[in-house]
């Protein structure tokens, strides 16, 4: 398998999944857990091609966008089987990409893993973060924000919840690096959110 052509193979396989999906996992996250997977990976001496195949292919098998996980991690097998990715790969792509979600909690075997959880978890924070945050509350039907404590669930108090821990939770000196500065980022909208929201101008 020549690289290039088994890049683009696998950007193929990503795009015809989840081109339209409207909750944070699109086609661009995955195309951006992969660019910052694969920089991570040079500043941390990990495998770079491992970690951007990795990052393309980290939600394909998740348990949030398909309802058999193990048969898509078979048919992923498959696929980087017939575009001619090795053996040895498809084995090092497959554990990094395994308890690589914020939600399973784990910590990852592999520095290839490690790399491309903190990415996936560099996608949640910062501006782009932000966005993902309301994309994800306007497709489920959450409200932004509410004054009254009536204990529906609102993508301010997910910001709250988890997304202001996330900083702390990266793996790699790299991650937390650029975590520090999308964390400023959450804090300053937070602040600004409240003022807004509560019709105060200068
Ligand atoms: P991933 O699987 O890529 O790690 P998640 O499925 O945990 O991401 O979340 C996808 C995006 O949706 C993230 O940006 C996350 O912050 C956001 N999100 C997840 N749960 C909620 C929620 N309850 N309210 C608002 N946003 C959420
Ligand atoms: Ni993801």
């Amino acid at each position: 398998m020549a690289t290039n052509e088994g890049m683009l193979a696998i950007k193929h396989y990503v795009a015809q999944m989840l081109a339209d999906d409207p909750t944070g996992h699109d086609y661009e996250h995955m195309k951006r857990v992969a660019a910052v997977a694969s920089q991570l990976a040079e500043k941390e001496g990990a495998d770079e091609l491992i970690a951007e195949m990795a990052g393309w292919l980290h939600d394909v098998a998740d348990s949030k966008l398909t309802d058999d996980p193990q048969a898509a991690t078979r048919e992923l097998i498959r696929f980087l089987t017939d575009i001619g990715v090795p053996k040895l790969t498809i084995e090092q792509i497959i554990q990094a990409i395994e308890d690589v979600s914020f939600s399973k909690g784990n910590v990852p075997t592999t520095l290839e893993g490690k790399i491309v959880q903190d990415a996936d978890r560099l996608d949640a924070i910062g501006a782009v973060g932000i966005a993902r945050t309301f994309a994800f509350g306007g497709a489920h039907g959450q409200l932004i924000h509410t004054d009254t404590k009536d204990g529906r669930a609102t993508s301010i108090q997910h910001v709250y919840n988890k997304l202001v821990k996330v900083a702390s939770l990266m793996n790699t000196a790299a991650a937390k690096r650029e975590a520090n500065k999308r964390h400023h980022v959450l804090i300053d909208f937070l602040e600004h959110f409240h003022e807004e929201w509560e019709g105060r101008i200068d």
